[in-house]
């Protein structure tokens, strides 16, 4: 009896546990294979994202961070193995994902304020709740003056706040950024880093960030996904146990900062 109860409780215990861990899992990426014609991409990718996690995703040019983005928010098919959001085939009419794409992209007959606004039109805020959103992001992000222009009449800099600024007014459950910051200067990708940090303590987004700026991962991710060259795979994970806000002269920061450039340069 003693035996049997003990067999029942470990077992029990055994299945909460899974049941524990699916609970935390946001993004389960299962054989993850992508290939164009002969060329394999992404090769037998696995890895998942818990909840609420903050995760770069540093890997080669042309190694597939984009063909992986575009996979997991289904504009493109993939070849082999799935990508479950949430524990079910991810599918962006069901779940709440924002992407900034690494061009980033606005709609040339809307203003800057109407683009701004736009995902939340997509996702049926009301027009006052979407206006009042649209404003407080642009003065975030120093957009206000130009909210009345056309994008042909901005910067490139200034379409890239605007792409930011859209994916954050939706307050997404997942965001995915591909390389959101290249465009910016210096003073403004910090801020936009913290931005991004406040943003993701304050929804509880499940953020997914590609970049070529090693300090930035290091800087805004709890953990950093290194990917190899093509046919690629997940060379690596570092963990990212570093208290916020960071500092970038931290000998902490600075070693890890280290870990993950040894890594890339032996792409
Ligand atoms: N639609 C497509 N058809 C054929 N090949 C493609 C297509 N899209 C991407 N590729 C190829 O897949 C590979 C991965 O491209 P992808 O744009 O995903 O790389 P990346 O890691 O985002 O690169 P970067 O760091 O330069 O942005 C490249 O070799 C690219 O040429
Ligand atoms: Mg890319």
């Amino acid at each position: 009896m003693l035996f049997t109860g003990f067999f029942i409780n470990h077992k029990e215990s055994k299945e909460l546990s899974v049941l524990k861990q699916n609970e935390l899992v946001k993004i389960r990426v299962n054989n993850l294979t992508k290939k164009f014609g002969d060329l394999t991409v992404l090769n037998n990718i696995n890895f998942t994202i818990k909840k609420g996690e903050l995760l770069a995703i540093v890997g080669p040019t042309g190694c597939g961070k984009t063909t992986f983005l575009n996979c997991l928010s289904k504009l493109m098919p993939t070849t082999e193995g799935e990508i479950l959001i949430d524990g079910e085939a991810a599918d962006p009419r069901k779940h709440n994902i924002s992407y900034v794409f690494q061009e980033p992209t606005c709609l040339p007959w809307r203003t800057v304020r109407e683009n701004v606004a736009y995902g939340m039109e997509i996702k049926g805020v009301p027009r006052a709740e979407r206006m009042k959103r649209a404003d407080e992001i642009m003065a975030l992000v120093g957009l206000s003056s130009c909210a009345n222009l056309y994008p042909n009449q901005v910067s490139a800099s200034m379409m890239q706040r605007i792409a930011v600024s859209r994916a954050f007014a939706v307050r997404p459950d997942l965001l995915l950024m591909d390389e959101p910051y290249g465009q910016l200067d210096v003073k403004l990708r910090y801020y936009l880093e913290d931005e991004l940090v406040n943003l993701w303590r304050t929804v509880g987004s499940t953020v997914l960030f590609v970049t070529h700026n090693i300090e930035e991962a290091v800087y805004v991710a709890e953990r950093v996904l290194v990917l190899t060259n093509k046919p690629t795979s997940v060379k690596q994970e570092v963990v990212i146990d570093l208290p916020r806000p960071r500092d970038l002269v931290d000998p902490k920061f600075v070693e890890l900062r280290r870990q993950v450039t040894d890594l890339i340069r032996w792409w």
